[in-house]
């Protein structure tokens, strides 16, 4: 398949590629053949069912039951983050709505909720969840409005299991205001750093410091298992401080340059929490491949219109050692050789449940969250986004090939709009992945895979159409939701916020 060979691909194929802003609207096409023909023309191999199953009979109804882990049909909720939690850490009212919803998508895996940080300082903005004494019922209030919610939904909760997304921000640490960034990082970064303005003498962070996070990743999976969550997850995806580690070649000391040295913090703070919180589950949510950062092509943009994303020059960073899942000599490459390792060490670990995505928001995200619209701090998708979709999926069943026994879980479907069921379906039927993670669909409508498994009609208006004002309103210091199509965000007065401040930038 172009763009999606069974190895390595390359960003700059030159059949997926876009020179100009010309790729299709998914919203025009209404037939799946007219989608599998688009799919085709494009060179792109994304399975696709032509005919939607219902009830037991669709592959996204099988229950999975693997190394005692029972999960009653093959949906997920991925985790995402609110930006809307009080300054200590606690949810708000809005939170738990967003909870909610989830329980009523019928999921039966709830990947996390959202990130919750493992310490104040560590929290990716002022209004993160943080995992602490003083949060403890309000989280054990979270999976409660989710339950409920998940019974009246699906008539029962079997075979539903709930976890709890554990992270530590690092060089995304906003803890205190949204205008003051305090970056914890690991190591000195080429392109990273300059866009964060850190200077050359910037300090890591300490092996001790280190170790103290570790602690506090084990407190946090110990009161998640004491609230009842089933599972943590050990975040290392979207460049914060898990995923960060991963690419750690150019650290001194023991978490740094060796594959050893690199996976050292996953192995003690699960040698932690199997002390501190036996027979708690454990997950991971690793980013298997990244690229070089990208930015709005400087020669393409114009005052308040992003140009299409182009690669920052690399040229000189020759063998590349800042990044996870990368060809060293072509960093627009992924390789999957150190992620597979990786799913080793995980099912060494007796790690079973494993959350496949890819790069991160903050400098690629046409890879992480494929989209028509870009956030408004990113850029026009440099290619057509459905090479997003079918990259991520292609990185999954490469793993899923290598590493049959984990449960894998697959990302990024949601630019797929109305055709998510049919790749979903189609996915979970040829095991290329063990079950689908629906992110932002969840925030249009939640209720989506759902409607298709009891056969009732679609409610095509609510389909996430992928505005990315999710991610534009949080940029802003905004809370994060469906803006344009969840009538709770569009009638509220954050709305009438988000509205001004983008006409602003196109009158900039
Ligand atoms: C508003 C928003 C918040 C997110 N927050 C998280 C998060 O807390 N943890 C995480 O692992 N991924 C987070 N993600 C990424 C999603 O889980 C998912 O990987 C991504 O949106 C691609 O999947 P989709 O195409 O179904 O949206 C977030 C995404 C969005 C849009
Ligand atoms: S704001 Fe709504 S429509 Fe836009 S990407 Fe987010 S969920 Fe989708």
């Amino acid at each position: 398949m172009a763009g999606v060979s069974t190895q390595v691909f390359t960003f700059n194929d030159e059949q997926t590629q876009m020179t100009e802003i010309n790729f299709r609207r998914l919203g025009a096409i209404r037939e799946v053949e007219g989608f599998r023909a688009h799919l085709a023309s494009l060179k792109l191999d994304v399975p696709c069912d032509a005919e939607l199953l219902h009830g037991p009979d669709s592959p996204l109804s099988w229950p999975l039951e693997r190394h005692g882990i029972r999960i009653s049909n093959r949906i997920v909720a991925q985790p995402m983050e609110g930006w809307d939690g009080t300054a200590d850490g606690r949810p708000t009212e809005n939170t738990l709505r967003r909870w909610r919803r989830f329980g009523q998508s019928g999921a039966k895996l709830i990947w996390g909720g959202e990130a919750v940080a493992v310490r104040h300082d560590g929290r990716a903005n002022p209004n993160q969840l943080v995992a602490a004494e003083h949060t403890r019922s309000g989280l054990a209030q979270l999976r409660q409005a989710l339950l409920v919610e998940h019974r009246k939904a699906s008539g029962s909760d079997s075979g539903l299991l709930i976890g709890l997304q554990l992270t530590h921000s690092g060089r995304y640490s906003r803890p205190a205001a949204q205008n003051r960034p305090q970056p914890r990082i690991l190591y000195h970064h080429p392109i990273l750093d300059r866009r964060l303005g850190l200077p050359p003498d910037y300090p890591l962070l300490a092996d001790g410091e280190i170790r103290e996070i570790i602690g506090d990743f084990c407190r946090a999976a110990k009161m998640a298992r004491d609230i009842g969550f089933d599972f943590v997850d050990i975040k290392h995806c979207h460049g914060y401080l898990g995923h960060e580690f991963l690419s750690a070649h150019t650290r001194d000391g023991n978490y740094g340059g060796s594959f050893e040295n690199r996976t050292r913090f996953l192995r003690e703070v699960v040698e932690g929490i199997r002390v501190a919180a036996p027979g708690l589950r454990i997950g991971v949510r690793v980013s298997v491949f990244d690229t070089i950062p990208f930015l709005p092509d400087p020669a393409r943009s114009e005052s308040g219109r992003l140009g299409p994303g182009i690669a920052e020059a690399w040229g000189s960073l020759l063998p590349y050692r800042w990044g996870f899942g990368v060809n060293k000599q072509n960093p627009t490459e992924m390789d999957l050789e150190e992620p597979a390792k990786f799913f080793t060490l995980l099912e060494q670990l007796d790690i079973r449940l494993v959350n496949v995505t890819a790069g991160s928001p903050y400098y690629n995200p046409h890879v992480q969250r494929p989209a028509f619209y870009p956030p408004s701090d990113g850029y026009q998708p440099p290619e057509d986004p459905l090479c997003g979709v079918a990259r991520q999926i292609s990185a999954a069943r490469q793993l899923k090939a290598k590493l049959p026994n984990l449960i894998i879980i697959g990302s990024a479907y949601s630019y797929l709009q109305d055709f998510l069921p049919h790749v979903a379906q189609a996915n979970v039927r040829e095991g290329l992945v063990d079950a689908v993670g629906i992110g932002r669909m969840l925030l249009s409508y939640p209720e989506f895979l759902r409607d298709v498994l009891e056969g009732r009609r679609i409610d095509r208006k609510r389909i996430c159409r992928t505005f990315s004002d999710c991610t534009t309103a949080p940029r802003k210091g905004l809370p994060s939701g469906c803006y344009p199509l969840d009538e709770f965000y569009r009638e509220s007065a954050a709305a009438a916020e988000l509205r001004r401040v983008k006409a602003k930038r196109k009158d900039a």
